[in-house]
C-alpha cells in the first residue's frame, strides 16, 4: 500500500497532544463523532425533557439510583448470560475506582493480592496505597497458569486475584473457555475472591463467557465503559458475588464518596442502554477498529504481532538484545510514543522485550497511518525475523 510521508508538524493541532505526540501509548476506543454525537445529544435532550436539571443533581447517586442498577444488570447479562439481581450491580464512576473500593473491602490484613505477571500497572499502585502485598502470577500464551497459580495459593494465600481475562493488558491474550474454568475450580478451592476486569471484551466479535459467570459467588465481575464508548465515560457497573458484599463494600459512600458515578453521566448511560443505543455505539467502534486493523496489517503485516480485530491494543515482541526502551525513544524522537513491556512489572521480574502499540487513540486514520509509518521505519528487520 501506498505509504504517506507527513512531514513533521503538518498534522492538525488536534490530532496531537500538547507535546505534538501521537499517543500509541494509550489505548482508548476509535472516535466514531458521525454515530456517537448524534446519539449523544439525542439521549441528552429526552433526559432534560424528562427530569429538571436540579432535580437530576440534586443528591448523590451512592450505588446508583434502582434504574441505574437495573440497567447496570441488562448491560451486564449480555456478558454473564442472565442478568443479575438488582442489589448485586453497583454502578461507579470508573473501573479504577471500583478497584479502590473492592481492594480494601475484600483483602483482610495480612493476605496477599495475586496479579498476573504482567499486569494493568495502577491495580499494583492501588494494592501498595491500601498496603495491600502483592504477588504476582506467571502467565502463558493463555493467560494465568493454573499450576503456578496454584502454586501461590499454597503458598501466598492470596484473598483474591486481579485478572484481565480478555485481550489481556498488555499482552492481548484472551483466556480460552477451558482455563477459565480451570482457575475458577482452582480459586474456588482456595477460596480466593476473583476480581475479573472485563473492560476490553465488549469489542469482541467472538467473546467468551467471564469467569464470573462460571464461578459468580466468588466473583468480582467489572464491566468499565472506557475502553468501548469513551475514555472519558468513565462508567463502571461492578456485579457483586451477593447483594449483601456489594453494600458491605460500597454503601458507606459516605465515608468514601469519590467512586460514585456523577448523576449526568449516569442517567445518561442508563438512557443509552433503555434506548439500545449502547449497542449503536458498539457497532460502530467496532467496525472503525476493524478499519484500524486493516490498516495496521497493511503496514506491519510482516511482524510478528499479538492481536485481534476487537482488540485495542498490538503487543509486538522484539528479538533478544533490542530494547523496547531504546526503540521507544527512537520513535518518539519522531513524535509518536508506544508503551514498553517493563512498564507492566515489577523492577525484580525482566520480562521479554516487547512493545505495546494503542491502535484506537488516534483521532483519525490518517495519523494513525502516519504513526504506522514511523513505527515501520524504525522496526529493524531483526524484528520481522522473530
Ligand atoms: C485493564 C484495564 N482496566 C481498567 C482501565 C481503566 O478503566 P477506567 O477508566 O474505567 O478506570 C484500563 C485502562 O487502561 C485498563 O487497561
Amino acid at each position: 500500500m501506498r505509504k504517506l510521508n507527513i512531514p513533521a508538524g503538518s498534522m492538525p493541532d488536534r490530532c496531537v497532544d500538547k507535546n505534538g505526540l501521537i499517543r500509541l501509548n494509550l489505548n482508548h476506543p476509535p472516535p466514531v463523532p458521525e454515530t456517537f454525537d448524534q446519539i449523544f445529544k439525542d439521549v441528552l435532550e429526552e433526559l432534560l425533557l424528562s427530569v429538571s436539571p436540579s432535580a437530576l443533581v440534586k443528591t448523590h447517586r451512592w450505588t446508583g439510583t434502582e434504574d441505574d442498577r437495573l440497567r447496570g444488570a441488562e448491560f451486564t447479562a449480555g456478558r454473564l448470560g442472565t442478568p443479575p439481581v438488582e442489589g448485586r450491580v453497583v454502578l461507579t464512576h470508573s473501573t479504577q475506582a471500583a478497584i479502590h473500593m473492592i481492594l480494601p473491602g475484600i483483602i483482610p490484613e495480612g493476605r496477599t493480592l495475586a496479579v498476573e505477571q504482567m499486569a494493568y500497572p495502577p491495580v499494583r499502585t492501588f494494592a501498595q496505597r491500601y498496603g495491600v502485598p502483592l504477588v504476582d502470577v506467571p502467565i502463558d500464551g493463555d493467560g494465568l497458569e493454573p499450576d503456578a497459580f496454584e502454586g501461590v495459593c499454597q503458598k501466598a494465600n492470596p484473598a483474591a486475584i486481579y485478572l484481565v481475562t480478555t485481550y489481556q493488558n498488555p499482552t492481548t491474550v484472551t483466556m480460552s473457555l477451558q482455563r477459565r474454568r480451570q482457575i475458577a475450580e482452582i480459586a474456588r478451592r482456595y477460596d480466593v475472591k476473583i476480581i475479573e476486569d472485563d473492560i476490553y471484551s465488549l469489542l469482541s466479535p467472538s467473546p467468551l463467557p467471564p469467569i464470573s459467570a462460571i464461578a459468580p459467588e466468588i466473583s468480582w465481575y467489572l464491566l468499565g465503559t472506557a475502553k468501548s464508548f469513551a475514555a472519558g465515560l468513565k462508567l463502571a457497573y461492578v456485579v457483586a458475588p451477593t447483594p449483601n458484599e456489594a453494600a458491605r463494600v460500597f454503601w458507606p459512600g459516605v465515608r468514601a464518596t469519590y467512586w460514585m458515578a456523577t448523576p449526568m453521566s449516569a442517567a445518561l448511560m442508563s438512557n443509552l442502554i433503555r434506548r439500545g443505543d449502547d449497542l449503536v455505539i458498539l457497532t460502530a467502534v467496532k467496525n472503525e477498529l476493524r478499519i484500524r486493523h486493516q490498516l495496521l496489517d497493511q503496514i506491519l503485516g510482516d511482524c510478528r504481532y499479538a492481536t485481534d480485530p476487537g482488540c485495542l491494543h498490538v503487543w509486538l515482541p522484539l528479538p533478544a538484545g533490542t530494547s523496547s526502551q531504546e526503540l521507544a525513544d527512537a520513535i518518539k524522537s519522531e513524535g509518536v510514543q508506544i508503551a514498553e513491556s517493563n512498564s507492566y512489572t515489577t523492577p525484580s521480574f525482566r520480562p521479554s522485550e516487547a512493545i505495546r502499540i494503542g491502535i484506537g487513540n488516534p483521532e483519525t486514520l490518517v495519523l494513525l497511518e502516519h504513526a504506522l509509518v514511523v513505527l515501520d521505519r524504525n522496526l529493524t528487520s531483526a524484528v520481522r525475523s522473530i
